[in-house]
């Protein structure tokens, strides 16, 4: 007689099994014209503090890298030594820009393996990095545009950043990290491609689909965009995916598109404990955000009531503000941090809600025709 196979009513029912486990984003590296400039940028206007290099004083003769950290995030900046190399052809082509989202992962080779066969283009095969501190396994995959996903194995790692790279002294910090983790990252996508990026990291990642209730239908009108957003099971991933969609004017993804030359990555959020504090530093260092006119809180808090206490502080820094059912966030956009009007962050300080400031295109838009028409041109 064969015994039965179902499991006997006590026994635990196995967890699902997760085939692409993914720890979060390891580093996110922009490719930028000037590696050594930029690093003084970030160090200086954003508080992030260098960690690592590697460059012709390290044996390294095609290009510069200057690592940075603040909070849980680290930042590599990476600029072209030769006019042959293909960071200077990314660059001559789409400015600076976010050349890899690199994710940690428990295992590379299964990782691009399985992204392979859920139909991922590879990009660099898994290979090890080693120095005394141990190895590193790393591959990357294709994602929009030019921008790659690079699997990141450090475990087997103490050193800086990767193997090859110079550590460099740490100083007492001065003060508390402004910056804590990253929040999301958003990728923007040709007209009609939003859907098919959506699938890619669907089927890739096994991310789904983030569902969040905003008065997205108005939104739309307003902001001339379509945004979905995928996010990995424990929601510690999140790549809000955007299109540009017939608006009033020419949407922001279209300017976007039209200066990166393609697809690519749109912004960083970073997230904040107190994003007043933080926003009112960023100033004093230099980071320029977006201007917020000032009828935009005339019913901020009509809208959210929970900030009606702050309201001084938030119209005093500019800060935005958006709410959905499960609680409110503040955030606030820089300006594009290089010459192009592509790339910028953001800064977010979440208290339950979950979205990602789309009631703010409406809120922001009706308070920029209030302007319009104290000024009579409405
Ligand atoms: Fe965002």
């Amino acid at each position: 007689m064969t015994p039965t196979t179902a499991p006997a009513p006590h026994e635990a029912v196995p967890a699902p099994v997760d085939r692409m486990p993914l720890n979060g984003i390891d580093h996110i590296e922009l490719w930028v014209g000037n590696a050594a400039q930029a690093a003084y940028f970030y160090e200086h206007a954003f508080g992030f503090r260098r960690v690592a290099y590697a460059g012709l004083e390290t044996g390294v003769r095609d290009r510069s890298t200057h690592v940075l950290e603040q909070g849980r995030i680290r930042l590599v900046l990476t600029g072209a030594l030769s006019s042959d190399s293909p960071i200077a052809r990314h660059h001559a082509r789409h400015g600076d820009g976010v050349r890899s989202i690199a994710l940690s992962v428990p295992d590379v080779d299964h990782a691009y393996a399985e992204a392979l066969a859920r139909g991922a283009r590879g990009v660099d095969m898994p290979s090890t990095r080693t120095d005394e501190h141990g190895s590193v396994r790393l591959a990357s995959i294709a994602t929009y545009g030019e921008t790659l996903h690079t699997f990141v194995d450090r475990s087997a790692y103490a050193g800086a950043f990767l193997p090859g790279f110079r550590a460099l002294p740490q100083r007492a910090p001065e003060a508390d990290d402004l910056l804590l983790a990253i929040d999301h990252v958003v990728g923007n996508v040709e007209l009609g491609h939003m859907q098919e990026w959506v699938g890619f990291y669907e089927r890739v990642f096994d991310m789904t689909e983030m569902l969040h209730f905003s008065d997205e239908a108005i939104s739309t009108e307003y902001s001339a965009l379509m945004s979905k957003v995928v996010a990995s099971g424990d929601g510690r991933i999140k790549f809000p995916i955007n299109e540009p969609a017939e608006g009033r004017r020419k949407s922001q993804i279209d300017e976007y598109l039209d200066f990166y030359e393609g697809a690519g990555a749109q912004h960083i959020a970073v997230a904040t404990r107190d994003i007043v504090g933080t926003v009112a530093e960023l100033r004093r260092r230099g980071v320029s955000f977006i201007p917020i006119p000032e009828s935009y809180y005339d019913d901020v808090a009509e809208r959210v009531p929970a900030v009606a206490g702050q309201l001084a502080d938030l119209r005093e820094q500019g800060i935005l503000v958006d709410h959905d059912d499960e609680g409110y966030l503040l955030q606030l956009f820089t300006q594009p941090v290089g010459d192009r009007p592509t790339v910028f962050f953001e800064v977010i300080e979440r208290h339950g809600a979950r979205g990602f400031g789309e009631g703010n295109f409406k809120a922001l838009f009706e308070a920029i025709e209030r302007e319009q028409d104290k000024r009579g041109n409405l």
